[in-house]
């Protein structure tokens, strides 16, 4: 069942949509996204990417720097709104448990397709404010925990805002910072800890509010080499046992072999190809999946 599906996705910075237009005709006319800047001063994020991403699925989107990854994935929290296209999540996947009856008010007003998804664009100040509550958490690269606040407020502090009460929050916290294999440091701050470590309270951040769906923008880019695998495979663990749809960023082919269940291509905006390592393995779309493969160690 299709969780997230992006349909026609574009986006040209900083342009109206009248503007962007006549870079999204050059575009359509297959001129490369260098070319299109270079001629009418728009930066393309993407263009027309059509991608379905199944519930339970860890899948990596790999791509060059400047390919579009970040412009993705932030579409998916709306952290970007696209020049065109739709964006549908099936948020009948939410953890019901933490939904509050009154708070699914506007869902209902909105129009859903027949995978009872609803398109994500249409979601009103509230509407999002739930969608990023209930639906959607991210990790990210450089850790983004707050720096006056101990390791165990950092992971409860998503769960403030659903009224519990502090006890009833730092218990899920506690649970999820052992989860991460990080027992005993939740009075800790984050200064204290490795980068790896701050990388575990992270995830266990985004795990505590029980959200289906992790973005993970280069989450572990940043961390050295065994640490990173290390991280890798607890995340792979964590996936067996929650079945969390995951959206995993990186620039490496090998994380995204090790970790992906399937890895969509993207090159200046577009998205080139998607399919299992084996598939990209022995039917490159092209001459660009084929050198990333053939790069693997
Ligand atoms: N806020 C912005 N304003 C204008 N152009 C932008 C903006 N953000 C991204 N772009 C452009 O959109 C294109 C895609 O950028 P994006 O950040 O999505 O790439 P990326 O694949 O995440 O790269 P990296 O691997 O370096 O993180 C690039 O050409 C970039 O310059
Ligand atoms: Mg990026």
């Amino acid at each position: 069942m299709d969780h997230i599906k992006l349909e026609n996705i574009s986006k040209i910075y900083n342009a109206s949509p009248k503007q962007a237009q006549s870079a999204l005709d050059l575009l359509a006319d297959g001129m490369d996204s260098t070319r299109v800047k270079a001629q009418t001063g728009y930066s393309v994020g993407l263009y027309d990417v059509n991608l379905a991403i199944e519930a339970g699925e860890l899948h990596c989107i790999m791509g060059l720097s400047g390919s579009g990854k970040s412009t993705l994935i932030r579409h998916l929290n709306r952290l970007i709104d696209p020049t065109t296209g739709k964006i549908w999540v099936n948020t009948q996947l939410d953890n019901s448990a933490t939904h509050k009856p009154s708070e699914t008010s506007q869902k209902s007003s909105l129009t859903h397709n027949a995978n009872s998804a609803i398109n994500i664009l249409d979601l009103d100040d509230k509407g999002l404010q739930q969608y990023r509550q209930h639906t959607v958490s991210m990790v990210f690269q450089h850790f983004g925990l707050m720096p006056h606040l101990t390791v165990i407020q950092n992971v409860a502090y998503g769960l403030r805002v659903r009224k519990m009460s502090v006890s009833e929050r730092h218990e899920i916290a506690r649970h999820w910072l052992n989860e991460v294999g990080l027992p005993n440091l939740e009075h800790s701050y984050p200064d204290e800890l490795s980068g790896g470590m701050q990388q575990r309270v992270g995830l266990a951040r985004a795990l505590a509010t029980d959200n289906p769906i992790l973005l993970m923008d280069e989450a572990f880019s940043a961390l050295d080499p065994l640490i990173r695998s290390q991280l890798q495979d607890q995340l792979l663990e964590l996936q067996a046992r929650l079945n969390k749809t995951i959206v995993f960023i990186t620039h490496d082919i090998d994380e995204a072999v090790k970790v992906g269940q399937r890895i969509s291509i993207l090159n200046g905006g577009r998205l080139v190809q998607t399919g299992t390592p084996n598939e990209l393995r022995d039917n490159p779309a092209d001459d660009y999946v084929a050198q990333f493969m053939s790069a693997k160690h």
